[in-house]
C-alpha cells in the first residue's frame, strides 16, 4: 500500500470500533493496539495495526516518539458565540443567589442577550476564535456551536452566521444548532414570538442550511414542553434535527417529548429520576451530560453511572457559556465526567468521541478507521488514560484534523 502520511512510534493506539452509538456495558469496549502505526491518505485514514505489519511505503513518516494516539474529541454542546461577561453572576451566586433566580430577575441568560445583541458580527467571531481555539488545543476536532443569545428571528440568524464564520476559518468541523433560549416575558409576546420561530425562522435556516438541528431550552424559567413541541415540529418539517436542553432544574418532561420525536440527543438530565433514566435503555436518542454544569453551578451531577448501566448512549460535552459552564477543555470535561458522574476512562473516551458523533447525527467522526477522517491526537504520555485523568495541564500534545497538524498545543503537557 502507497500512503501519503504514516505515523509510527504510537504506545497506544486506541478507539471506539464500528459506526452507531455504543449503549450501556459496549461503551467500555475500545480497541487497544499496542506498537501501533497509522497511515493517511488524501485526508482520511488508510490503515491501522500494530507497527510490525505495516508492509507498504509512505511518502512522509513522522516518529511520535512512544505516545498514545486517540480519535479527536466531539464537543457535543457548546454556546461559544457571546459577548460580554457573567462576572457579576458569579459574584452573586458565590453570595448565594441561585442561577434560575438570577434568570428570573432579568440577569444571567438575559444579561448575555443584551451584550451580545449589542456587538457587532465582527466582534462576536473576534471573541469566539480564541475559545473555539481553546477547545481545539483541548482535541476537539468537531465541535457543536448554539446560537441562542439572539433573541430575535433577525438576531438568531446573525449569531448563526457568526458561527458559520467561525467554521470557514477554523480547521474544526464545527456542527451549527439553533437554539430556542428564553421566551418573551409578557404571554403574547412569547406566543408571538414562538409563532415567528416556527413560521420565519425555521423556514429561513433550514432554506439557508445555518443549521443542522433545532434546540430547545425546556426549564421553568424558559419554554414548557408544550410550546417545545411546536418548535420541533416546525424543525422537523424543515427537515432539521432536534436536540433538547432538558430535566437541568426541574424534571419538566423534555426527556419524554425528545424520546418521543427522535431527537439526537437529551442534555443536561441533572434533574432526571430513576424512571426517566430507565426510559433511555437501548434508546437512539444520546444522552448527553455535561459535567462542567455541575462543577460550576454545583447542581447534583447528571445520573452518568445509571444511565450507563440502564443501557442508554451516554455523551459528554463541556457546555461552554459564560452562565453555567466556562469549561474551555473538551479533555477536562471528560476528565470531570469520571470525577461526577460516576463514568470510567473507557466510558468516558467513548462519550467523548463516537457517542458525542451521534449525538450530532455524525457517522463519520470520533473513531480511528479505514475510510473515515483522519482526525486524531497524539498525547504527551504514553498510556491513552492520561487524557482523563490529568486535570489542570492539556495531557494532548498534536492536533491532526483530516491528515493535517494544525496545532501543536502551546502549553507543556503534565510532566511525564
Ligand atoms: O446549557 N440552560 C440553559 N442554557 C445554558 C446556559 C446558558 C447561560 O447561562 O448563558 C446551559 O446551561
Ligand atoms: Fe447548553
Amino acid at each position: 500500500m502507497k500512503a501519503g502520511l504514516l505515523i509510527r512510534g504510537i504506545s497506544q493506539l486506541v478507539t471506539p470500533e464500528g459506526p452507531g452509538a455504543k449503549h450501556g456495558a459496549h461503551m467500555r469496549e475500545l480497541r487497544i493496539i499496542e506498537r501501533a502505526a497509522l497511515a493517511v491518505s488524501d485526508g482520511k485514514i488508510s490503515w491501522v495495526g500494530p507497527e510490525a505489519d505495516w508492509a507498504g511505503e509512505a511518502a512522509t513518516t513522522i516518529d511520535v516518539g512512544h505516545r498514545a494516539v486517540v480519535p479527536g474529541l466531539v464537543d457535543p454542546h457548546t454556546h461559544a458565540v457571546w459577548a460580554g461577561d457573567r462576572l457579576a453572576d458569579f459574584d452573586a451566586r458565590i453570595s448565594g443567589v441561585p442561577y434560575e433566580r438570577i434568570l428570573a430577575s432579568g440577569g444571567g441568560i438575559w444579561g448575555t442577550i443584551r451584550a451580545t445583541a449589542s456587538a457587532q458580527p465582527e466582534e462576536l467571531l473576534r471573541v469566539a476564535t480564541p475559545r473555539i481555539e481553546a477547545l481545539l488545543c483541548s482535541g476537539a476536532t468537531t465541535i457543536e456551536v448554539k446560537s441562542g443569545y439572539g433573541f430575535s428571528s433577525d438576531a438568531e440568524i446573525a449569531m448563526l452566521r457568526v458561527i458559520r464564520a467561525l467554521s470557514d476559518a477554523c480547521p474544526a468541523r464545527i456542527v451549527p444548532t439553533l437554539l430556542i433560549h428564553v421566551p418573551p416575558k409578557s404571554a403574547a409576546d412569547r406566543a408571538a414570538y414562538l409563532s415567528d420561530v416556527c413560521q420565519t425562522l425555521i423556514p429561513r435556516v433550514a432554506r439557508d442550511k445555518l443549521a443542522h438541528a433545532a434546540d430547545v431550552f425546556i426549564e421553568k424559567e424558559a419554554w414548557s414542553a408544550p410550546e417545545a413541541e411546536q418548535i420541533f415540529v416546525s424543525a422537523r418539517h424543515h427537515g432539521l434535527a432536534i436536540k433538547l436542553h432538558t430535566e437541568q432544574f426541574h424534571r419538566v418532561g423534555g426527556l419524554e417529548l425528545g424520546l418521543r420525536l427522535g431527537a439526537l440527543s437529551v442534555d443536561h438530565l441533572e434533574a432526571c429520576s430513576a424512571e426517566q433514566v430507565a426510559l433511555l435503555g437501548g434508546r437512539k436518542t444520546v444522552a448527553t451530560i455535561l459535567p462542567g454544569v455541575s462543577l460550576h453551578l454545583g447542581l447534583p451531577p447528571a445520573p452518568g453511572r445509571a444511565l450507563i448501566d440502564a443501557g442508554a448512549a451516554v455523551a459528554v460535552g463541556t457546555d461552554l457559556n459564560p452562565g453555567s459552564s466556562p469549561l474551555f477543555s473538551t479533555a477536562m470535561a471528560l476528565a470531570l465526567s469520571i470525577r461526577l458522574n460516576g463514568l470510567t476512562a473507557q466510558e468516558a473516551l467513548t462519550a467523548g468521541t463516537v457517542n458525542a458523533a451521534c449525538g450530532l447525527g455524525l457517522n463519520d467522526a470520533g473513531r480511528i478507521e479505514p475510510g473515515l477522517p483522519a482526525d486524531f491526537l497524539v498525547l504527551h504520555g504514553s498510556d491513552w488514560r492520561d487524557l482523563v485523568y490529568t486535570l489542570g495541564a492539556n495531557p494532548v500534545r498534536d492536533v491532526w484534523i483530516r491528515g493535517e497538524r494544525i496545532a501543536r498545543c502551546p502549553a507543556e503537557g503534565p510532566p511525564q
